[in-house]
């Protein structure tokens, strides 16, 4: 507490001093390594150096303070078990050179970890989605420290939607919630959504930087049929098809009229070599709505019709002969 106190009392006056002078770039100490990343409750350890002469050198610290000593050229600032969120190190120096006499150099620290735990849900909505709907998504980022280095991901399958960044500066954990907005389509049904936290805390940081992600949240898109052409012609020949399946969800009912068809038919496909030519109407419906494709059937019957002609002709001029 004494210790905190000198720290308090001795960082003032220094300030004031740099303030005078504005060179805190000249002071005599080398830190190394210059910046650090610890994981909460890990252990840190960084060498302070000078090269002149001096009356005293110490570190200051919440956690692991190093008493001033006269006889030492290099003092270790070393935490073993680092548990301070908002821990402000720094060596300091008493030497003469002209009218300064102090200085002191700061250790940039980040004391992370990694969230307890990543979650996706849909916020307000439950059950399938509606095509063309707008609906948002909410990730859940539970107990992360420090935020200022977390980026929120939003995934859908293997593609990258959307990230976000954070400009708060405050050390100790903290939960996030971030939103998507998506509006589905009929390709998205059965996609998978995901949302990811990944903590970058530079080059001092663990590499790669820790990721946790969501378990990924499967949606279910609710579309109406849509035939990708109104009609089609078929000619006839010995096998004749008609197929009027397309995909929806739900999965959509089928019903066919022609004046051809004397019972009644629910099968997406029409299999059939009895069928008479003619126009042929699939209609395609679920709960969302519905869609008509026109078949016309046409008679392979061209070199029948062909014959047809000749041998009434045939007759005609026979009859005529007749007459
Ligand atoms: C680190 O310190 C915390 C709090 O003082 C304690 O709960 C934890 O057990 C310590 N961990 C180790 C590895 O010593
Ligand atoms: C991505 O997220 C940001 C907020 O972080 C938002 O302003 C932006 O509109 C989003 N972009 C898309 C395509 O959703
Ligand atoms: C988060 O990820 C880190 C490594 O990236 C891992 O050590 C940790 O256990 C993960 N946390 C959870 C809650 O899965």
């Amino acid at each position: 507490m004494l210790q905190l106190f000198f720290g308090f009392v001795f960082l003032s006056s220094v300030s004031q001093l740099q303030s005078l002078t504005g060179a805190q770039a000249e002071c005599p100490l080398q830190l190394n390594p210059q910046r650090v990343v610890v994981r909460y409750g890990g252990s840190v350890a960084v060498n302070c150096k000078t090269s002149v002469l001096h009356k005293g050198i110490g570190w200051e610290a919440i956690e692991g303070a190093v008493p001033m000593t006269k006889n030492q050229n290099l003092i270790t600032w070393r935490v073993l078990n680092l548990t301070e969120w908002d821990i402000k190190p720094f060596c300091y120096i008493f030497y003469k050179i002209g009218d300064k006499n102090q200085c002191i150099e700061e250790l940039p620290v980040a004391v992370y970890k990694t969230p307890d735990s990543v979650s996706i849900r849909t916020v307000i909505h439950r059950g399938p989605m509606i095509e063309g709907q707008q609906y948002e998504l909410q990730c859940d980022v539970h107990d992360v420290a420090p935020v200022e280095y977390l980026t929120v991901k939003w995934y859908k399958g293997h593609t990258l939607l959307n990230q976000t960044t954070f400009t708060d500066t405050i050390e100790t954990p903290v939960n996030k919630a971030v939103t998507l907005l998506i509006r589905p389509n009929r390709a998205d049904d059965g996609a998978q959504y995901w949302c990811e936290a990944e903590l970058d805390l530079g080059a001092e940081g663990p590499q790669p930087p820790p990721k946790n992600s969501s378990k990924p949240l499967n949606v279910e898109v609710y579309y109406k049929p849509q035939h990708s052409s109104s009609t089609e012609t078929i000619i006839k020949d010995d096998k004749v098809m008609l197929d009027c399946t397309v995909k929806a969800n739900p999965a959509p009912d089928y019903t066919w009229s022609s004046d051809h068809l004397k019972e009644k038919i629910s099968s997406s496909v029409i299999k059939s070599s009895a069928l008479s030519p003619g126009k042929y109407t699939c209609t395609t419906s679920n709960s969302l709505g519905r869609d008509s494709k026109v078949f016309i059937l046409k008679s392979t019957g061209t070199r029948h019709t062909f014959w047809t002609v000749l041998i009434f002709l045939h007759l005609l001029v026979t009859l005529i002969g007749v007459i």
